[in-house]
């Protein structure tokens, strides 16, 4: 069966994600900063669980020597923070060292988790990185406001596209995803799709990856978002 870890595996979409992909029988590498949940620990399947803070760089070092050999064929670098509070973050109202955080987060985060874990990505079969972005992030779509957030996922739609670039010798196929609007702690509970319908959606799009997506700004239902 293949292998799929997953950032912020401890709640929201990236539990799901857990629950699901065990469900299939996937082997999953769940990857959390509290990696003792319960949550985590009642999953059904083979799920391991795995100590990680995507801003830590020992902490990201250390996953790698842990998984050293590990053939990884998804990778889903889901973990994110919204930053400041939903309604604040609006021009003349910028909180500067939560913005710094959030790109900590966001952004050097994913780089920092597919730079150390390439070498396990490019033994797995399927060779996929998933990057769980928003279509907040979009510069085409951005009407102003939430600076913060927007701009960690603008950003990490760059990183995105410039890791298909650099990837593509290797096979990596590397695709930024919306997951939809989400009822989750970071969704809020007006968000219009439950984490199933997001995760079902997500996982059917990354099981039908092909090389000719790699680079993609893809929605939770497969279609194209504009950058
Ligand atoms: N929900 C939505 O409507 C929506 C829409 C568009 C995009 N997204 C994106 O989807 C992803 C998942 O969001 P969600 O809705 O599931 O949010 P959530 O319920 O707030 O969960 C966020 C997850 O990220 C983890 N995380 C935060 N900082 C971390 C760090 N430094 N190291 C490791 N893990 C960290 C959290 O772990 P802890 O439990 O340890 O805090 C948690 O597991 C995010 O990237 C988000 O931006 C969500």
């Amino acid at each position: 069966m293949p292998t799929v870890l997953i950032t912020g595996a401890g709640r929201g979409i990236g539990l799901e994600f857990t629950r699901q992909y065990a469900a299939q029988g996937w082997q999953v590498l769940a990857c959390a900063r509290d990696s003792d949940k319960a949550e985590l620990k009642v999953i059904a399947g083979q799920v391991s669980r795995h100590r990680l803070d995507v801003t830590g760089p020992a902490s990201v070092a250390a996953l790698a020597r842990e998984l050293d050999g590990v053939a990884i064929d998804v990778l889903i670098n889901n973990a994110g923070i919204y930053g400041q509070p939903k309604g604040s973050g609006g021009f003349g109202d910028i909180d500067y060292a939560m913005w710094e955080q959030t790109i900590r987060v966001n952004v050097f985060g994913p780089m920092r988790v597919a730079e150390a874990l390439l070498p396990l990505v490019e033994r797995g079969d399927r060779k996929v990185m998933a990057f769980i972005s928003s279509r907040m992030g979009s510069i085409a779509e951005n009407p102003g406001g939430a600076y913060v957030y927007r701009s960690s996922k603008t950003m990490l739609n760059g990183v995105v596209k410039g890791l298909a670039g650099d990837l593509k010798s290797k096979g990596i196929i590397a695709v930024a995803f919306h997951p939809g609007w989400v009822r989750t702690d970071m969704g809020g509970a007006s968000a219009t799709l439950s984490t199933e319908q997001s995760v079902t959606g997500l996982r059917n799009v990354i099981l039908g990856l092909t090389p000719a997506d790699s680079g993609r700004f893809l929605n939770h239902d497969g279609t194209a978002i504009p950058w």
